[in-house]
């Protein structure tokens, strides 16, 4: 009878291996997309060593985020504003406001002794993924996109999934995101707050020919010469109102909005 397999088919189980490996490669990446813990941890709120409250910093007295918050340079490090900051309002001799308060008495302690409040990291990308909030608040994302309404919050508890598919989400339709940049830390920021005239002589402004901004609102066969074409125009299709699908994809457009989906971009 002699050989009666080919000699190739000894091969064949080395093939069938590495097929084998490359397949559960690709399920375990796909896996790890679909099956990303989107929503465990949602709600993390854990207990702060100071009761410090954003409803009543970022809410009432309606101090900016980045009055505490700075995201001057591309840090990997905790951006939680550092004592000195609480001081200018609390500190023993300088504001005072309630500084015998008991709520406080971390705070005063720490103008004293000179060492940083122990606060509780809420929100945190694992080591292995690249992120940058500049790109971000530089591009029209607002921290509520990604945390949630912080400015009514008593104790900032974690708001949305963070997860891989999250941000691929959005990386996919930015325009639903998107806001002009001085709204970025306006948390209350409704698209219908904007005046349609202001939005789009803004453009205008920024000399993007009228035809161009006529056929993101109305498609290749929608024209217009000026502002006045421009509002009816966007009345039409979008009502009375301003919307987000108007504003995000006018921005998206004009400010060539393109968030990553490659791998790389995010696995550094
Ligand atoms: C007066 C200073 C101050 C202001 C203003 C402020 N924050 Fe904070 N923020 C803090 C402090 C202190 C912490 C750490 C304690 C805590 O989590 O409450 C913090 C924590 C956070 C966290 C959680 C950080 C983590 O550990 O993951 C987020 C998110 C956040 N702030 C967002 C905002 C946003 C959005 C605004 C604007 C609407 C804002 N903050 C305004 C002081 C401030
Ligand atoms: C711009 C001024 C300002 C800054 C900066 C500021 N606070 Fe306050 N804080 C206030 C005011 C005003 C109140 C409300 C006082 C009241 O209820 O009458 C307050 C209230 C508080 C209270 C509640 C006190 C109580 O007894 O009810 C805590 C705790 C507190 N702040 C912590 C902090 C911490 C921690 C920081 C730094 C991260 C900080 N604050 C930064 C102005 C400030
Ligand atoms: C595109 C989503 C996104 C936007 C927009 C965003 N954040 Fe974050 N934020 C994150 C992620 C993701 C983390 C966890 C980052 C990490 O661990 O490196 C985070 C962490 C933080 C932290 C914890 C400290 C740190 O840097 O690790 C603070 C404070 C914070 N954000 C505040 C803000 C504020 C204030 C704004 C608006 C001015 C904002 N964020 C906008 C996604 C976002
Ligand atoms: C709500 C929308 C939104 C979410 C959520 C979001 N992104 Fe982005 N991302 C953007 C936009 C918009 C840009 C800017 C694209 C541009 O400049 O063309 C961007 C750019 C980036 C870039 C390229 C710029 C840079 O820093 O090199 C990276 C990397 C990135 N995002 C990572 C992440 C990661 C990681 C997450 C999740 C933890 C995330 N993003 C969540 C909207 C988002
Ligand atoms: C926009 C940013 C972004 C892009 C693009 C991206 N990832 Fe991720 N990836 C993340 C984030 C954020 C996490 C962490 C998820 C978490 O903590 O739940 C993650 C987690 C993972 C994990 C671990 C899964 C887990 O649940 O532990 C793998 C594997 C992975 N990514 C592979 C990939 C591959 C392969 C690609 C290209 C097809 C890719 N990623 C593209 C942001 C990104």
């Amino acid at each position: 009878m002699g050989n009666f397999f080919p000699r190739w088919t000894n091969w064949l189980p080395l093939k069938v291996a590495i097929a084998v490996v490359f397949i559960a490669l690709g399920v375990s990446v796909g896996v790890a997309y679909y099956f990303t813990p989107k929503y465990t941890r949602v709600g993390y709120e854990p207990t702060q060593p100071v009761p410090f409250s954003h409803k009543i910093h970022a809410g009432q007295l309606g101090l900016d985020c980045r009055y505490c918050h700075s995201f001057g340079e591309a840090s990997s490090h905790s951006n939680v504003p550092t004592n000195q900051t609480c001081f200018n309002c609390h500190g023993p001799g300088k504001g005072n406001i309630k500084s015998a308060s008991p709520k406080l008495e971390l705070v005063v302690k720490a103008h004293e002794t000179g060492e940083s409040i122990p606060w509780v990291k809420v929100h945190k990308a694992p080591d292995y993924v690249y992120f940058n909030h500049s790109a971000h608040l530089n591009r029209g994302i607002s921290c509520v996109s990604c945390h949630g309404k912080i400015n009514e919050m008593e104790v900032v508890r974690h708001d949305q999934p963070q997860s891989m598919g999250w941000c691929l989400d959005c990386h996919r339709n930015p325009e639903k995101n998107l806001r002009p940049l001085e709204h970025v830390t306006n948390l209350n920021f409704q698209p219908a707050d904007l005046k349609r005239a202001d939005f789009y002589k803004g453009l205008l402004d920024k000399k993007i020919p009228a035809g161009e901004i006529a056929t993101v609102i109305g498609g290749e066969s929608a024209k217009a010469d000026d502002l006045d074409q421009l509002l009816k125009l966007a009345e039409t299709t979008y009502g009375k109102e301003v919307t987000q699908a108007e504003v995000g994809t006018q921005l998206k457009k004009h400010w060539q909005i393109q968030p990553p989906e490659n791998c790389t971009a995010c696995h550094r």
